[in-house]
Order: structure tokens, then sequence, then C-alpha cells
């Protein structure tokens, strides 16, 4: 008989794929509606109540907030049945909350699980980003390069000029100099407007999304999430906390973070085995969005395991309640 207190990531996947499906289908019908917090606050409750029927210890390590700022999936709470394998949780509800309320590309639901103690308990604060996709030798790029040199690098690696190498960058006030600093050497630059976790995973399906490298800052949360996709989908990722007040230090401290200029690899933020799931919300380039027809509505999950570096693509097709 299969032990029950071991992380039996085979098993768990497959109910990982329906928390992710759920929190998608709970915010079908707020798609374009203008409405982030409802978009949002659906999602939770889908995805909480889909959790938590799963039979695992679960603690949130990445979830929506403190305890006092979130009062659901907050970051602490136990989910699960508490009948099974001791695991951290990485969950984002609705990344893009901005991109469903408008309507715009790539919104996902996203959720990843590891045993416990493996995922890196990243606080609410900024994380400057550097993501390429596999085939790279280990530090082709890093985070110690100046933005041109990181681009001239790659270009190598690939064999390839610069101006054939695309760059994917939040578009922010704050990337100015970065994103002037990759436009003198010819690359070519996507600007998303929020969405980071698919922007870093469009860097391991670059034949597809047509992007080689994600640069820049945004939340630690979400490169904790992404650094469990790419360690699925090969591909290297480093993530430097980004501290703006005293308030972000503390948060980091409590959250046992002593080293507060540390750079993280892939796998130092997710230093074990972890499955990933995530569900197209709206149109994307990794992941179909949500279609409602007929009555019917169809969703498209990406459901991946590092251990053994499966892909699952699954569509769901149901009768719309
Ligand atoms: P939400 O879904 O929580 O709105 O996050 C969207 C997002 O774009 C993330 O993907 C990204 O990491 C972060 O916001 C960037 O933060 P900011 O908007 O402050 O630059």
């Amino acid at each position: 008989m299969a032990d029950v207190t071991e992380f039996q990531d085979r098993l768990l996947s497959l109910g990982l794929a329906r928390v992710s499906e759920a929190a998608a289908l709970a915010s079908a019908k707020l798609i374009g509606r203008g409405d982030e917090k409802a978009a949002d606050q659906a999602a939770v409750n889908a995805m909480r109540d889909q959790l938590n029927l799963l039979d695992i210890s679960g603690v949130v390590v990445i979830g929506e907030g403190e305890r006092d700022e979130a009062p659901m999936l907050y970051i602490g709470e136990k989910v699960g049945t508490g009948n099974g394998p001791a695991v951290d949780i990485a969950l984002d509800p609705l990344e893009g909350t901005t991109l469903t309320a408008k309507d715009m590309p790539n919104a996902l639901t996203v959720i990843a699980m590891a045993p416990r103690g493996t995922l890196l308990h990243a606080p609410d604060v900024y994380m400057e980003k550097l993501a390429i996709g596999p085939g790279y030798a280990p530090h082709t790029v890093t985070l110690d390069m100046p933005a041109a040199a990181r681009v001239r690098a790659l270009a190598r690696a690939k064999g390839v000029a610069a101006d054939e190498i695309t760059v994917c960058i939040l578009e922010r006030d704050r990337h100015e100099a970065l994103i002037a600093e990759v436009r003198s050497t010819g690359a070519a630059i996507r600007l998303i407007t929020d969405g980071d976790v698919a922007g870093v995973i469009h860097c391991a399906e670059s034949e597809i999304t047509g992007i080689d490298m994600y640069m820049g800052s945004g939340g630690a949360p979400e490169g904790v999430l992404a650094a469990s996709a790419l360690k699925c989908m090969g591909g290297q990722i480093y993530g430097k906390l980004l501290f703006r007040n005293d308030d972000e230090k503390d948060r980091a401290y409590k959250a046992g973070i002593t080293d507060l200029n540390r750079i993280y690899t892939r796998d130092e933020m997710v230093t074990a085995d972890v499955i990933f799931a995530a569900t197209g919300v709206t149109q994307g380039s990794i992941l179909q969005g949500i279609k409602i027809e007929g009555g019917w509505v169809t969703t498209e999950t990406i459901l991946m395991r590092s251990k053994t570096g499966s892909v699952r693509r699954m569509i769901y097709k149901s009768p719309m309640k």
C-alpha cells in the first residue's frame, strides 16, 4: 500500500489540476467586467474549497498575503484534509487580476505543491528576476551582469545576433533605464502590462512564444511560482529580493530570511521536486483562455512534474453553471 505520508507527486498532480481549473471556472463570468476584486475573490474561494478536498497536510507558503490582510489562503493557512503528506503550497488564484478585469491576454490561475519546507517563503515584496529557457549552460546569464551584457551573452550561447533576441519586460516606469539598455543592443522587447509568471514561463517555450529571456522586478511570490514552473519545464531563473523600507525587511525576517542580499537560483527557491498547475483564464500564448459557448465552458490546464519533466495539457469541458 502507498505510504500516505510520502509526497506522492504522481497521485496528487491530477488533484492539483482540478484546483487550478476550479479557480479559473469561478472567474469565468468576471472576465472583462472591470471588477478585479470580484474576479480575484471568486478564484480564491473556489481554489480554497477545492484545495481543502485534497488528502494533504498543506500549508500555504506563498498566498494571498499576511493573515491580517487576507482572510483566505493567507500565508501559514493550513489546507487539505490533514490526511496525507506534509506539503508546501504556493498559489496565485488569479495571476493577472487586471488582465482578467480588462480581458487582456495571459491571465492564469497558478498553484505549485512540494514537500514541506522546500519552497522559499518569499515575503510579499518585489524581486529582481532574470530567466531563460532550457538548453543553456548554467550561469549563461546572471543578475550581476548589466542588462546589455545578458543580451549579448544569451545571443552568443544561442548562436544568433543580439538583434535576434527577444526580452520580455513588465511595462513600468521603474524599468525605463532597463528597457533603454536592452534596446541599445538591438534586441526586441515584448512589453507586458501584468503577469510575470506567464512572462517567465514564455522563456521555456521560446519556439512558440518568441521570447528568449525575462528581466525586471515584480512580485517575489510570483518569482517562486515561476521558479516552480521552470523546474518542471527546464530553464534558469535568478531572483533577488528588493526592499523599499524597514517594514518590508521585517516581512523577510519573519519569513526566516536572514541574508537580504542573497541571489536565489531556481533550485534554491524550490529545493525539491515540485508539481505545478496553471489554467488559462484569458486567451494567452501558453494556454487557451476560458471559452463559454452554447451552455458549455472549456478550460485548458498545464500540469507538470519536475521529477519526470512530464508536461500534460488538459482540455476540460463542462456544462456552464
Ligand atoms: P496581480 O494579479 O496580483 O494583480 O499581479 C499582477 C502582477 O503583474 C504580477 O504578475 C507581477 O509580479 C506584479 O503584479 C508586479 O507588480 P506591480 O504592478 O507593482 O509592478
